[in-house]
């Protein structure tokens, strides 16, 4: 199957999202709206791609540059309407072979079903074909009139029909393909003589149609692909049904999902079989999980990856890799550049940023972890911070081999300990420890006696204190 080219039109204003961010950029599952058309139109490999903006230009044009830099965009000034929309991006020169024209605002819109559609389009050698669909709440589409044996005659909008043809349910999807020369030439006839003052697209077939050309009228299977974002309650619907796709997929690929409406996946993402995800996952961006890891409930992570065994529970994860068998959480927040090696442990209350944990080395609970290097088989203790910032500059900290840091340590960057060295609990180090050595920076502890039973007389405390057998001893 050879298609010459594909028109996304998507230059409208989207007025019903009441945003400042272009409709057709807004996003599901990881993907413009934008993005999911081309993502499906790309799977055709049209010769020719070109985009319709308008609204939003510059971020349209900003953002095609980066998911489709061969796409040509066409700008069109003034909402002159969908047929205006078209002869724009034709430019007045007439193509051989087939053109596919769709809305940049359809999400679900599948490759499949666009394949299937070109396919058929090509194998009749219609003029034009268009993808219809059966809407139970057909109000706002245009509306599919078919002849007495059943042949598309035209398409009337909504704004233009009777009350007669407001009760027709088979509705315009927004898609169709042409015979390129017959397209061109329809276009030069659209005239601007209905309710909204436009150029339909939709009036090409009544044109070709009344020039005795053949026209297909295709209903596609599932009505739900052809669903526009409009609003954002549109845009939460859509984005619900292709969350539900993408899960269908992992699950029919070995992922096990245990609550499928509160896990989100990007379409981005990439899950090996055996890989558990319990309730309120979110896995976003370029993350990859290999097999037998356990992520959840209630994580997300976003382009981090995550090696065979590894768990995390209840955390939240940005550009981090996992080691293999690795631990994380719960509630412990590893930030862009956390590099967790096999078998360690970032535990419950820990943040770590920049930094790389060696193999079966542990952070277990309530530190900070900056701008560090840590080798294998170290420990780092309770409350430990790394103080990396000195107001002005971010220092680093290394940590060797089989190193134990004391519970509440202060590592003060710049410094280094030495493999095998310990610091004392409490300690604040602003001096390197070298290897095998124990640093130790507190000041020592004074016991003043019967403190609590002259400076506290009669209090809870200091009658513990008298009948304590301690006391009594002396
Ligand atoms: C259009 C169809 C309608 C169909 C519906 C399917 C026409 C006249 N009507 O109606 O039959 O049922 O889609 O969703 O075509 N656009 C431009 N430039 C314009 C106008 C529109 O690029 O001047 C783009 C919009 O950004 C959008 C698409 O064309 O992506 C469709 O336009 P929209 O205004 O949404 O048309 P509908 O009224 O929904
Ligand atoms: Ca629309």
């Amino acid at each position: 199957m050879a298609l010459q080219t594909a028109i996304v039109l998507a230059a409208g204003e989207g007025t019903r999202m009441k945003s400042s961010l272009p409709k057709v950029l807004h996003e599901v599952a990881g993907r413009s709206l934008l993005g999911h058309v081309l993502h499906a139109v790309n799977q055709l490999q049209p010769n020719d791609l070109r985009v319709v903006v308008g609204a939003g230009s510059e971020e349209v044009t900003a953002h095609l540059a980066q998911i489709a830099p061969k796409a040509t965009t066409i700008f069109q000034e003034t909402r002159g309407g969908t047929g205006h929309a078209a002869q724009l991006a034709l430019a007045g020169k007439t193509s051989k072979g087939t053109i596919l024209i769709l809305a940049g605002d359809t999400p679900l819109l599948t490759a499949d079903s666009l394949k299937q559609f070109v396919e058929m389009h090509a194998q009749g050698k219609f003029a034009a074909s268009v993808l219809t669909a059966e809407h139970s709440d057909p109000t706002g589409y245009g509306r599919i009139i078919r002849d007495d044996n059943d042949e598309l005659l035209r398409i009337v909008e909504e704004k233009d029909a009777s009350e007669n043809e407001k009760y027709i349910f088979e509705i315009n999807s927004g898609v169709y393909a042409f015979d390129g020369e017959k397209l061109g030439a329809a276009l030069g006839k659209l005239t601007s003589s209905n309710a909204q003052g436009e150029l339909y697209l939709t009036d090409v077939i009544g044109i070709l149609k009344s020039a005795g050309e053949s026209i297909a009228a295709v209903m596609i299977d599932d009505f739900t692909e052809t669903l526009g974002v409009n609003d954002r309650v549109q845009l939460a619907e859509s984005a619900a049904m292709i969350r539900d796709r993408i899960n269908e997929h992992w699950m029919r690929s070995g992922v096990t999902i245990i609550d499928p409406t509160t896990t989100w996946i990007d379409s981005t993402v990439h899950l090996a079989q055996d890989v558990t995800l319990h309730p309120g996952t979110s896995l976003f961006g370029k993350t990859t999980v290999e097999s037998g890891a356990v992520i959840g409930p209630r994580s997300t992570l976003t382009d981090c990856q995550v090696k065979a065994g590894a768990q995390v529970l209840e955390s939240i994860a940005v550009e981090t890799v996992i080691g293999e068998g690795a631990t994380v959480g719960p509630f412990t927040y590893l930030r862009a550049g956390t590099q967790l090696g096999d078998l360690s442990k970032a535990g419950a209350f820990v943040e770590m940023k920049k930094a790389s944990l060696g193999t079966g080395s542990k952070v277990p609970h309530l530190s900070y972890v900056g701008d560090a290097t840590i080798g294998d088989g170290s420990n780092i203790g309770a409350a430990t911070i790394f103080v990396n910032y000195d107001g002005v500059e971010k220092h680093h900290t290394t940590i060797g081999d089989h190193v134990r840091i004391g519970s509440d340590t202060m590592l003060v960057a710049p410094v280094i300990v030495g493999d095998g060295a310990y610091t004392a609990a409490g300690s604040v180090i602003t001096e390197d420890v070298p290897a095998g050595a124990i640093g130790i920076s507190r000041s020592e502890q004074r016991n003043v006696l019967d403190w609590v039973l002259r400076k506290r007389k009669g209090s809870k405390s200091a009658q513990a204190a008298e009948a304590s057998s301690d006391k009594k001893k002396k």
